[in-house]
Parts: structure tokens; C-alpha cells; sequence
């Protein structure tokens, strides 16, 4: 006991009062629950693409083992810059503006800890992605959460204005579309219109489009097509290629901001797997249509998992893309969403996210995930329909 005080003392402080990231501990907490079906995280429900896994192998042996240079493979950051001329028109320097990071994750790390001093403001619309908050925190920058949830769960260039004003002075902004939890998105008109009040003010931008692969009503238009100079892109093959677990990120934006968070990348782990590496050469370079059959399957799991949850009186607003539908817990089951996400995980076995987590705005909400396989989904919406429906309380 005495030792474990003291242990904790020589901890640090800042972190130690940083929550953990809340999806997985919640995850955690009902994963012990027999015979459950999750639909919690946003891990897809693909083998990753046959090709891929042969370039990998390859590498291996190869003898690929090696440190690479801090930013990456040269022919991986080439293989980004021409994926990003390709999709978005845009001109990358391979070697000054791209670094391959570990995951999506890395690389927003790497960002905050690289732009932001203690102090700093930075707006993140809410609900949003859970790890912003801690790693913006642990920062000592000062997160400014504008709660979307009356506009649709997008943030308007009207709201951005008014909290810019009554913020000032504002550094950043943390943007994420398609939006994890909601799977909102925005058109081209609306990003124009947001980026021409991100221009005005000279704020720099963290876009977080992981999901830019997966939108189903458009393309994706990203920020990077109206103010390259004022972003800093974040995306990778975790959601694209279904390869969560090769850890495989990057990070694109102007050659002097990309030098420093480059130097804090290898203070944070030196280089990516070399072999990982190779895979994702070889994801960008030939797997340019992989992402296209996984979206048609999730744009069907979205219309089932929509219909049934419409169908158990729960109200959405339609996800545009990511794999995530953010429904609306029905009013005759109250809004405290971490009693029913709890309700739900202990008497239906279906483990859902309770949409408090994802901030303001989340609140008697819940999120599921449809990157899981359809047989799953198809489970739960049928556990999840009785359940409402033996609760006999009228939505
Ligand atoms: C919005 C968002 N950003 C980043 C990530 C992390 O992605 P990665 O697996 O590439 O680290 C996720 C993962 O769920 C996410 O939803």
C-alpha cells in the first residue's frame, strides 16, 4: 500500500490527471459480459487485400528489417504525395511535406505536442473523437468544444465566426469528417464556406480525414483542396485498407511545420516497421481500388443497421460516411447513455459506446460501429429490437 503512494507520487502529474481514452475502457468494462455482440470499436470486418499481405512477405524476405529514415521510406512518402495529387490536385514535397506516422494516432499526437504551448486554444467540434480531449489536454493547450449537435452534427462557418470571436485569441482547430461518432460529413460548398472563415482568421487546421475513403453520398472533399497552407492532413490505411493493426499513418502539410513535428515523431518512435512499411508501399501504389468494395458493403450495413434501429425507435440523423451510426437513445429510456449502454451490454448482450464519451453534444446518445461483419450486425439489431421491445415502454 505504501509503496504503491509512493510509486504513484513519482508519476506525472499532468498525466496522471489526464483521463485514460474513454472508448476503450468502456470497451473494457463490458467485454467480460458472456455471449456478447460489439459493436464498439471501429475495427473493420475485412481481411486485409491478398496483394498486400504478398508485399509484406516479400519484405520479410527481403531481409527489410532495418530502421528506415524518420519520415519514412522515400517511396512510401512518394506513393502519399501522388495519392494526394491524384484525389485532391494538391502538390506535395515527398521529402519536406509528408511523414508516414504510426496510425492516425501518432500522428495527432506528434501534431499537438509539435504546434501547440500551454495555453493555446484550440476548437474541437463535439461530439468528436474521444482522444482529442486527453491528448490537447496533456498538451497544456486549452481545448474550446463548440457542441454541433443543434446543427446537424457539422460545424457551420456561422459557428465557427461566433466562437472564434468569443474565444480570441484562437490557435487551432481540430477538425474530423467523416465524423467519428456521427458519420457526418461536408460538401464541398460547405467546406469552402468553413475554409474561407478558417483563411479570415489564420487559424491552423488539424484535419483528421481517416475516413475520407469512406463516404457514400460524394466524394470526399478535403480541406486540403481550399487551404493547404493553413493544414496540416491526417490520414492513413487503418479504415482504407482494413489495416488497423499495421499501424500505418500520415501526415501532410507545409515543409516548416512538418520539420518540426518530424523531429518529435522520432523522439516518439524513430521510424514506422520497415516491413509495415512495405505493405503500405504497395496498399497506395496498386491497392488505389481496395477501399472501393469495402465501401459498398458498408454503405449496405448502414442502410440495415439504420432501418432496423429507425425500426426500434431510435432517431439518426443520417451518417454520410465513416462506419458509425449515432442514434438517439428514445426518450421513454431517459438520456443518461452510459446507463443504457450498460442496460444494453447486461440484458441484451450487445455492446455499444455511450455517446457522452465523444463530448458535448453526446449526451443520451449512443454510437454503433458497422465495420463489423453482417452476420454480427444482424445479431444485434435483432437483440437490440427485442430488448426495446420487452421493455414495452413507448419510444
Ligand atoms: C477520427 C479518428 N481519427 C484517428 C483514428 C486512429 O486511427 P489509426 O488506427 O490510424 O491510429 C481513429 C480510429 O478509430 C478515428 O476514428
Amino acid at each position: 500500500m505504501e509503496l504503491a503512494q509512493t510509486l504513484h507520487g513519482m508519476g506525472n502529474k499532468t498525466l496522471q490527471q489526464t483521463p485514460p481514452a474513454m472508448i476503450r475502457a468502456f470497451d473494457q468494462e463490458i467485454s467480460q459480459i458472456p455471449d456478447l455482440v460489439k459493436l464498439t470499436l471501429g475495427e473493420p470486418g475485412f481481411d486485409v487485400p491478398e496483394h498486400i499481405k504478398q508485399a509484406a512477405i516479400e519484405s520479410i524476405k527481403q531481409n527489410d528489417s532495418h530502421y528506415t529514415t524518420a519520415a519514412g521510406k522515400p517511396r512510401l512518402r512518394q506513393a502519399v504525395a501522388a495519392d494526394l495529387k491524384r484525389r485532391y490536385q494538391v502538390d506535395y514535397d515527398p521529402a519536406s511535406e509528408v511523414i508516414v506516422t504510426n496510425g492516425a494516432t501518432e500522428a495527432l499526437s506528434a501534431a499537438t505536442f509539435s504546434l501547440f504551448n500551454p495555453g493555446d486554444k484550440v476548437i474541437i467540434p463535439t461530439p468528436g473523437y474521444a482522444l482529442y480531449f486527453p491528448i490537447i489536454g496533456y498538451n497544456g493547450a486549452v481545448p474550446v468544444e463548440v457542441n454541433t449537435k443543434e446543427d446537424g452534427f457539422i460545424l457551420t462557418p456561422e459557428r465557427l465566426e461566433q466562437v472564434i470571436e468569443e474565444n480570441a485569441p484562437v490557435k487551432a482547430l481540430l477538425l474530423n469528417f467523416p465524423v467519428n461518432p456521427t458519420g457526418r460529413t461536408y460538401d464541398k460548398e460547405q467546406l469552402a464556406a468553413l475554409a474561407a472563415v478558417i483563411k479570415r482568421h489564420h487559424l491552423l487546421v488539424i484535419s483528421d480525414e481517416i475516413y475520407g475513403d469512406l463516404t457514400y453520398d460524394h466524394r470526399h472533399y478535403s480541406l486540403v483542396e481550399e487551404i493547404p497552407e493553413q493544414t496540416i492532413l491526417i490520414s492513413g490505411l487503418s479504415k482504407s485498407h482494413a489495416m488497423t493493426g499495421w499501424r500505418i499513418g500520415y501526415l501532410a502539410g507545409p515543409a516548416e511545420l512538418v520539420k518540426l513535428i518530424t523531429k518529435m515523431h522520432s523522439f516518439l518512435i524513430t521510424c514506422i516497421n520497415d516491413t509495415a512499411q512495405a505493405a503500405a508501399i504497395e496498399a497506395l501504389e496498386n491497392g488505389q481500388d481496395d477501399p472501393v468494395a469495402f465501401r459498398e458493403e458498408y454503405h449496405h450495413r448502414r442502410d440495415l443497421m439504420i432501418k432496423d434501429l429507425t425500426a426500434a425507435g431510435f432517431e439518426i440523423a443520417t451518417p454520410e460516411g465513416a462506419f458509425y451510426v449515432f442514434a438517439k437513445i428514445p426518450a421513454a429510456f431517459g438520456t443518461d447513455d452510459f446507463t443504457f449502454a450498460r442496460a444494453i451490454a447486461h440484458e441484451a448482450k450487445v455492446g455499444l459506446i455511450p455517446g457522452s464519451v465523444f463530448g458535448p453534444g453526446g449526451e443520451g446518445y449512443v454510437r454503433l460501429s458497422y465495420a463489423a461483419d453482417e452476420e454480427t450486425i444482424k445479431e444485434a439489431m435483432k437483440r437490440i429490437k427485442a430488448y426495446m421491445a420487452a421493455q414495452g415502454k413507448e419510444a
